[in-house]
């Protein structure tokens, strides 16, 4: 098989607990509402108490206001009262490549999580990249290494 693949990425096998949250973002993706870009992306975020928040792209006529995937789910799980997360996967199409989060999703990732580790699943090709945020986003500024008191 001919796969692209970021050699920043590991390959890796999954277990069950894995392979469902990585299942329940391929769902989300297909709840996606990507009229515009037409690029669907499905979020899974394993909370701590071993719940699973989800989250789709919701785009907007007006460009600039679209939320990714990721975030959705973080301010989904964040709005039910769950801060303090696991892991998380994210499915996307993009013929044989892994889709990796974009800026802001890493940034806000990092808010609750530095080291989370990132599940990246390419439903056409089967594929899983694996990494935790410090690949991602590396010295990230992150509420565990700065304090913001004011003067
Ligand atoms: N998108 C995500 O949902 N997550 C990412 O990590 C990358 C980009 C969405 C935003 C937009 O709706 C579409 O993909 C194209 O950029």
């Amino acid at each position: 098989m001919n796969i692209w693949y970021p050699s920043y990425l590991y390959c890796v096998r999954t277990d069950d607990l894995i392979q469902n949250l990585i299942k329940r973002s391929e769902e989300a993706r297909k709840r996606a509402y990507c009229p515009y870009s037409k690029f669907a992306v499905g979020a899974a975020i394993y909370c701590d108490d071993g719940s699973i928040v989800t989250g789709c792209n919701v785009e907007c006529i007006v460009l600039g206001l679209t939320n990714c995937a990721e975030r959705t789910a973080v301010f989904k799980a964040v709005s039910e009262g769950k801060t303090k997360f696991s892991m998380i996967a994210v499915a996307a199409v993009n013929e044989d490549k892994i889709v990796s989060p974009c800026g802001q999703c890493r940034q806000m990732l990092a808010e609750f999580n530095p080291r989370i580790p990132i599940y990246l699943y390419n439903p056409t090709t089967n594929m899983v990249g694996y990494g935790t945020l410090e690949y991602f986003l590396p010295h990230s500024f992150n509420p565990e290494n700065v304090r913001l008191d004011g003067p």
